[in-house]
């Protein structure tokens, strides 16, 4: 779970096109104060989406230079993929977490990809107009075919997180998730370790 060959916003924008292409993505999440069967405190909510290659990932994608900004770039995707929830949203700079340069899928043959992950905590109240509006964002049922809240807690029987983190996941997204998770103490860390030793049995 290091923070290994994650650079900032800055150090990323240093890799041009055409070599280099960049991908903004949003990590969302807001406090909640729900209890899974009356019993087990959420904590929070937080968002991912199922995709069209069936994999999970957060929303956002390919931003370029006719966005103006890797943030406006990523603010056009949240509005095509999140719908009118995303209407009100500002991320800027400060909500840069690190950029993964060159993990392992290539865009187009011989290109690069830069994943930057922007990280930002709303309101319940936020959250849930993003999740009400998100069946009426341009590309549901298109690219994105749902959001998803994961489910952070472990349960008796070990399912819940190490369950989830079993799915399959686009590009580097299972590790920025788990880097957010351990770096925003979302969950604690004890708790976290033994989730992630769960996740390593044979999976379904
Ligand atoms: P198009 O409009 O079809 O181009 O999709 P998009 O602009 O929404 O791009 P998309 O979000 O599908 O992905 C952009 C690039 O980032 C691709 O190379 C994906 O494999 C990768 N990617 C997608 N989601 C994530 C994510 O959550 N995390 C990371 N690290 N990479 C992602
Ligand atoms: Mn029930
Ligand atoms: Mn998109
Ligand atoms: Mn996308
Ligand atoms: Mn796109
Ligand atoms: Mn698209």
């Amino acid at each position: 779970m290091g923070d290994r060959g994650l650079l900032s916003r800055a150090e990323a924008l240093r890799l041009e096109p055409p070599t280099w292409c960049h991908a903004c993505h949003a990590l969302l999440y807001a406090p909640c104060s729900g209890r899974l069967f009356g019993r087990v405190p959420l904590r929070f909510a937080l968002l991912m989406q199922l995709r069209f290659d069936g994999r999970l990932g957060f929303p956002g994608g390919f931003v370029d230079l006719r966005d103006g900004s890797l943030e406006a770039g990523l603010l056009r995707e949240l509005l095509e993929e999140l719908g009118p929830g995303a209407t009100g949203l500002e991320v800027g700079p400060e909500e840069h977490a690190g950029a993964r340069p060159g993990s392992s899928d290539e865009p187009r043959p011989g290109q690069r990809l830069v994943a930057h992950l922007y990280v930002k905590q709303l309101q319940p109240e936020q959250l849930r107009d993003i999740e009400e509006g998100a069946a009426r964002a341009p590309d549901h049922g298109l690219e994105v075919l749902g959001l998803v809240r994961v489910p952070l807690h472990t349960l008796w029987d070990g399912s819940g997180l190490p369950e989830f983190l079993q799915q399959r996941f686009v590009g580097s997204a299972r590790d920025q998730l788990l880097d957010a998770l351990h770096r925003l103490n979302l969950v604690p860390g004890h708790e976290l370790e033994r989730a992630l030793s769960l996740a390593r049995r044979s999976p379904n």
